[in-house]
């Protein structure tokens, strides 16, 4: 039998940080308020030469160095997020192209905050079967960008940041040991950016309107939480034929501090059982958990053979857990390495130039015959 294992992880996060007494002085709020009802005490904000695809890109970068594999070896790269870079094309093929991993696929998953999770799900199921050998799955945000800065009800719980993993395959039992998914669509309206879709392209009306900003229904929104969260977690659980007491470490989607120890009170979890670093940068979406979960393993909390979940929900309104078995050793840095990397990415840029190159002459060599011809 063939396990899909994490084998690389990385994260990148902008310098720019935003505090609540920061935002206090846009909106009427305080630091006392935000703190006591999310948890959150800062977060970081994308500077204006960074973009949800150079946060992936820097991420994915990250994540390759703690492997021996280069761009090349990569079969699949999905990126998950809720503010790509575009509607299309994809997030996930701008990464393919920086990184010059020109022999993967490349897509957007769309499954908000819970996206990360459908990914590794995705690309866990195609190492098993053998249709693929390594995945790199990221979640990537720049929320900040569609935030309504007025509305101190959602812009005090957004921030921007991408996390990536690298999964391969082995025969060593371990690595995905299950996933669940979770959808209910009858929930779209309590948290959504409205326009800017086929249903309501941008015109004058949905700038004015403000339909362009992410809404919220935060009670709703809370609720449906606080049960999936302890539902989806139960359920991975059972369906990899463990028990809680046989998880070393839950890495929750950083939404908010409250939701969070609802769950682990549901689920009779100790604190130290539950990996939280929501207070640094709040709520990044689908980046959140590979986040967490770069920062769990670099803190040390993860030993090898210990069993994790990592849970989430979100818009849509979506949710989804996993049980991950921590098998794999970082690669011990090797600057020889970095370097051959740093060439490859160099020729990555170099090799996309001429293929841009080629396509306006390959366009004006080569017409498409006239109708009828
Ligand atoms: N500062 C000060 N007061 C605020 C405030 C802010 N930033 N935001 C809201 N309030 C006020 C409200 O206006 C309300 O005042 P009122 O009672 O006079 O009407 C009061 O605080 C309570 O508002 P309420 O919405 O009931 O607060 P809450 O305890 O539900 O907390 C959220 C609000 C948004 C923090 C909370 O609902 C939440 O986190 N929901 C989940 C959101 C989430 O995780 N979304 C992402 C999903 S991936």
């Amino acid at each position: 039998m063939r396990y899909a294992h994490i084998i690389g992880w990385g994260k990148s996060l902008p310098e720019k940080v935003l505090t609540n007494d920061e935002i206090a002085q846009m909106v009427d709020t305080n630091d006392d308020w935000i703190f006591a009802r999310t948890g959150i005490r800062e977060r970081r904000i994308a500077g204006d030469d960074e973009s949800t695809a150079t946060l992936a890109l820097a991420a994915a970068r990250a994540a390759l160095e703690t492997t021996d594999l280069n761009p090349a070896d990569l079969d699949l790269i999905i990126v998950a997020s809720c503010s790509p870079e575009h509607i299309f094309p994809a997030t996930a093929c701008l990464v393919e192209d920086a990184l010059g991993a020109r022999n993967a696929g490349a897509f957007d998953l769309s499954a908000a905050c819970s996206g990360w999770i459908y990914g590794v799900s995705l690309a866990a199921q195609s190492i098993a079967t053998r249709e693929i050998d390594h995945a790199m799955v990221i979640g990537a945000e720049t929320l900040s960008r569609f935030v309504n800065w007025e509305d101190r009800t959602t812009c005090i719980l957004f921030g921007d940041g991408a996390g990536a993993v690298i999964l391969g395959p082995s025969e060593q039992p371990g690595g995905v040991l299950s996933t669940v998914l979770g959808a209910d669509g009858s929930g779209a309206h309590t948290l959504a950016l409205p326009a800017g879709g086929s249903r309501m392209p941008a015109s004058h009306e949905t700038i004015d309107n403000g339909l362009h900003k992410i809404r919220m229904d935060g009670r709703k929104v809370f609720r449906f939480a606080t049960r999936v969260m302890r539902q989806a977690t139960i359920e991975a659980v059972e369906k990899a034929g463990l028990t809680m007491d046989e998880i070393a470490l839950v890495i929750p989607h950083q939404a908010n501090m409250r939701i969070i120890e609802s769950a682990a009170r549901g689920l009779k979890l100790p604190e130290d059982r539950v990996f939280v670093n929501l207070d640094r940068y709040g709520n990044t979406s689908s980046a959140s958990i590979p986040i967490a979960l770069c920062e769990a393993f670099d803190a040390g909390l993860v030993q090898p053979g210990d069993r994790l979940v990592t849970v989430g929900f979100g818009a849509g309104l979506t949710w989804g857990a996993a049980v991950i078995q921590w098998v794999a050793e970082p690669v011990p840095e090797r600057r020889w390495r970095n370097r051959v990397r740093a060439v490859l990415y160099l020729l990555a840029r170099i090799r996309s130039g001429l293929r841009r190159f080629w396509r306006r002459v390959e366009t004006w060599l080569f017409r498409p015959p006239a109708p009828g011809a």
